[in-house]
């Protein structure tokens, strides 16, 4: 879904959206310090990422991502544009305050700069000893990751006896033991086998769900891709696209089950997917109102709408419940009619959505889909 930028047009009152963990607005950045050397890497990008979204970063080599996941990770100076980190403007702070943001930060780079005097056991330790005082909860903790990365057998190996797999676990079982509010990973799996690789993004799957752990990884393996919330596509310095790829699976398999759209081929279904949005109504709350217009189409998320008739008059009337996988809204958009009924949360309901003018890009796409629609539609009258 194309929702990375801030999206200018009216929300209606009851719309509300989850605060972005981590915001990239019109970002530039060059390197070289001279007229000669210097060159531009990224150009314009916007980016807007929710807690708990584990976003995957694909792109050529030297596309830009690396520089971008250092600038996220106040690695660099911002030199243009805005960043925004877990509620702090990178673009605004200096030395001590960007050193502040990085302890919340969770760093898996190729370097993994492990102590070689120290057992995988204690490198882990030490990082969990700047934010954890208790020796038996620290010890445990060490112990919990480093199993959960395979690696239970080794705790009281020095990194020479192990691996170049095995110490890129260890460092990464340093990096998320302490659960940092945001992973940034340059190739975390890169070095790995298929089961190793397996339990790296497994272990960020569970941070995700269990303490709202952010995630970005910049990878070339598509065997980790169904981790994935969101996929972003770097090319020539700028995000080309951005893709919430569970909410397009889960989208595309609602309007599949809908009469509606049941027959439209799936890359005119990811066409769709991918340029919903989504809202939230609370319980009560006015999704549509009988004899507006129409500008939107909708898809239930979850909860259930009721759909209403002549409401606040002596003849309102409820003539359907719909739920999740259900959708309404499409009719006036096709006709250009007023919209036929009221439509009401009968709890919180949150929505997938599609405008006006991508609803009939959408169609147009399908020419079969416009004369299905139709039918349907004459025969519901
Ligand atoms: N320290 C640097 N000084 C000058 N130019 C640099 C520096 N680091 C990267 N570049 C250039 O910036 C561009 C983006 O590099 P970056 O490392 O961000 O790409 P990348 O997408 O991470 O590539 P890869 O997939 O190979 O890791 C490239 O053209 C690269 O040559
Ligand atoms: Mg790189």
């Amino acid at each position: 879904m194309s929702e990375a930028t801030a999206d200018p047009r009216p929300r209606s009152s009851t719309f509300r959206r989850a605060e972005p963990v981590l915001r990239v607005e019109r970002l530039n950045h060059w390197y070289g310090d001279t007229d000669e050397t210097r060159k531009q890497v990224l150009f314009d990008n916007e980016l807007q990422v929710a807690r708990g979204e584990i976003v995957i970063m694909t792109g050529p080599s030297g596309s830009g991502k690396t520089t971008l996941l250092s600038l996220l990770g106040a690695l660099r100076t911002v030199q243009e544009g805005e960043i925004e980190v877990l509620g702090q403007p990178l673009h605004r702070l200096r030395g001590k305050q960007l050193v502040q943001v990085r302890r919340d930060i969770g760093f898996i780079f190729q370097a993994h700069n492990l102590f070689g005097s120290l057992t995988a056991l204690q490198n882990v330790r030490m990082a969990l000893e700047l934010k954890e005082r208790d020796r038996t909860r620290i010890h445990n903790r060490a112990v919990e990751v480093l199993s959960a990365l395979g690696l239970g057998e080794r705790i009281h190996y020095k990194p020479a006896r192990l691996s170049g797999g095995q110490r890129q676990r260890v460092a990464i079982a340093r990096a998320l033991a302490n659960c940092p509010k945001l992973i940034l990973a340059d190739e975390p799996t890169a070095a790995l086998d298929e089961q190793s690789g397996r339990e790296v993004v497994n272990l960020l799957k569970k941070l995700a769900v269990e303490e709202g752990c952010t995630s970005l990884i910049v990878t070339h393996d598509n065997r980790i891709l169904d981790v994935a919330d969101r996929i972003v596509g770097m090319a020539n310095g700028r995000i080309k696209s951005n893709v919430l790829l569970q909410q397009a699976i889960e989208i595309c398999e609602f309007l599949k089950q809908s009469e509606t759209f049941a027959h439209l081929s799936t890359s005119t279904l990811t066409n769709i997917a991918e340029v919903m949005e989504t809202e939230k109504h609370p319980a009560g709350g006015i999704v549509i109102r009988q004899g507006d217009a129409g500008d939107k189409f909708y898809l239930i998320k979850s909860g259930e709408v009721d759909v209403i008739l002549n409401k606040g008059t002596a003849n309102e009337r409820v003539v359907a419940t719909l739920r999740k996988g259900q959708c309404f809204g499409e009719a006036s958009l096709l006709t250009g009619a007023p919209r036929n009924a009221t439509i009401v949360a009968r709890q919180e309901a949150e929505m997938y959505t599609l405008d006006e003018p991508n609803f009939q890009s959408a169609i147009a796409l399908s020419e079969p889909f416009r004369k299905e629609l139709e039918k349907i539609l004459f025969q519901r009258q």
